[in-house]
């Protein structure tokens, strides 16, 4: 039953529906007159019983399989086995296409801010801060790639040997945006594997895709056809197939191991797939008695309960000290009872759940949680409506509770006492999961000791601050279920791509010479990139 006891989410204009009729394939943006899907906001008014009428967004196409696999088609023709104009263009051909399409995306920052804000429930700073991150990573993507190009410029001589060492594409890749940052997130796989020569066919998460249709036109325009071909509808009908015609050399996909797993599966040639993955993390905080409360309950409240927890990067499990622990609840719940649920529009903290019944399925959590001896310790906590749900702080959470193990990716939040670090180290061991975790203490030897011992479970450790992302020239990866491969400006870059050797004995000298200065060869060339 809703929770009636929170004032009710402001209403707000909401944009004009978008009927997105196109997709884009082979450098045309073909009209489907097929089944659609129409596209929903979470918000909209609520009645008595807590339903909520959300406001109609629009609606995309439902493409079926033979599109899906025309895209791919389109895609394998344009990569032409490594052969075709784009792996083969030169570094400055790529990089202006990149620079044109960076120039039309940044006109469409207010459409695309808006649409996130209504689709997924982002709040309005953080959808523009979405956005403008991303045009950020585009510039930075495009200065590392010239620094590669430079690089692979150098033509050394060595042990009777001359050889000039490039990275080069690695084909077609099958790109799967999440939700949760269907730009940002979509966009760090995208960027750096067309800039390095790879084609693609991207089909947007369930969640969060009218706001990708303003920049298809900007998609169109900027890379030559077959480049970048963008499908709409679900990756059971498309994504499936795709994968089981063996020609896909990149998965890339940020989601969750699960489905990761099952399109892997069905790739018939398995040493020819590679994988990029951000998956599912359950990083913990470790809330040690020496810490600075005040400092870790704002962090620890910022990290588990941002964008509502539909974060991969948030603090998913709060291990606190025995001796802290009944003063740290307190003050956490009190904390996360100020928090402000509202409409995005209004900026709030909290704001509705875009997955269907995720209210529901949070609800099994904190059922299962009070089943097997844990309690909710805030008084606002539980249902406001259909699509809203106001965070619980669980405590004394076990091993035997589901929340321990599983991914929540919403407003729900474990907090376990710990008497002994063992205790706590054993469970992130035996944890599937290894992304990050954050460490409160105000005593260096306490952190000294924390950082040592956590340093081989995950790949990022944060003292006394929340986990994250950013700033994206940091490493982001993780081990176990949690990534393949690493992403960041940098590393995303070597992920799409693949170390090549051209190579000649030294009495090739003059003819390696005179190729280079011909300016014959795309790929041996020591021109500079400025
Ligand atoms: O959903 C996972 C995102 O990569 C998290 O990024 O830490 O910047 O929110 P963030």
């Amino acid at each position: 039953m809703p929770n009636f006891n929170h004032p009710p989410i402001a209403q707000h204009q909401s944009p004009p529906s978008i009927k997105w009729d196109k997709y884009l394939i082979n450098g045309e943006l073909k009209t489907w007159n097929g089944p659609v899907e129409r596209v929903y906001s979470p918000m909209g008014k609520v009645d008595q019983e807590g339903r909520v009428d959300r406001v109609f967004l629009g609606e995309a196409p439902t493409l079926d399989e033979s599109v899906g696999l025309e895209a791919l088609g389109a895609a394998k023709q344009a990569y032409n086995n490594g052969r075709g104009f784009w792996p083969t263009a030169s570094a400055t051909q790529r990089i202006e296409c990149m620079e044109r399409f960076l120039e039309l995306m940044a006109l469409k920052r207010e459409e695309v801010s808006t649409l996130l804000m209504w689709e997924i429930a982002k709040n309005k700073s953080a959808s523009y801060k979405e956005f403008d991150r991303t045009i950020d990573y585009i510039r930075d993507t495009i200065d590392e790639y010239k620094e590669l190009q430079r690089r692979g410029s150098h033509i050394a001589s060595k042990g009777g040997v001359i050889s000039q060492v490039r990275r080069g594409p690695l084909g077609v890749v099958l790109c799967l945006g999440p939700y949760n940052y269907p730009l940002n997130e979509t966009f760090c796989l995208l960027i750096p594997s067309v800039l390095m020569g790879n084609t693609i066919v991207f089909k947007p998460a369930k969640y969060g895709v009218l706001l990708l249709t303003p920049l298809m036109e900007a998609f169109q325009e900027a890379f030559p056809p077959g480049v970048l071909n963008v499908v709409f509808g679900r990756g059971r009908t498309l994504a499936g197939p795709i994968m089981k015609t063996g020609d896909v050399d990149v998965l890339a996909l940020i989601g969750n191991s699960k489905s990761s797993n099952a399109l892997a599966s069905q790739h018939p040639k398995p040493n020819r797939l590679r994988q990029v993955l951000g998956l599912e993390a359950k990083n913990p905080a470790i809330v040690f008695e020496d810490a600075n409360l005040n400092k870790a309950i704002k962090e620890c409240v910022a990290g588990a309960l941002s964008f509502n927890g539909q974060r991969c990067t948030a603090l998913k499990l709060i291990f606190v000290h025995k001796n802290i622990s009944a003063d740290f609840v307190r003050r956490f719940s009190d904390a996360v009872d100020e928090l402000k649920l509202d409409h995005p529009e209004n900026n709030s903290d909290l704001t509705p759940l875009p997955e269907a019944n995720k209210a529901e399925y949070m609800d099994e959590y904190v059922l299962d949680a009070k089943e097997k001896g844990a309690s909710v310790m805030n008084k606002r906590a539980g249902k406001v409506n259909e699509t809203a749900y106001f965070p619980a702080v669980l405590f004394p959470v076990n091993k035997h509770m589901r929340i321990f193990h599983e991914e929540q990716f919403g407003p729900v939040v474990p907090i376990v006492e710990y008497d002994k670090l063992e205790e706590v180290m054993d469970a992130i061991a035996e944890s599937d999961h290894g992304q990050q975790c954050s460490v409160f203490s105000e005593k260096e030897s306490t952190i000294s000791y924390a950082v040592d011992n956590l340093v081989n479970q995950v790949c990022r450790v944060n003292i006394n601050t929340s986990c994250q992302r950013g700033p994206d020239y940091l490493p982001f990866t993780g081990r176990k279920d949690s990534a393949v491969a690493t992403l960041s400006v940098h590393d995303a870059l070597r992920s799409f791509s693949i170390r090549t050797v051209v190579a000649a004995g030294t009495d090739q000298k003059n003819l390696v010479r005179d190729i280079v200065s011909s300016g014959q060869s795309n790929w041996m060339t020591t021109d500079y990139l400025l």
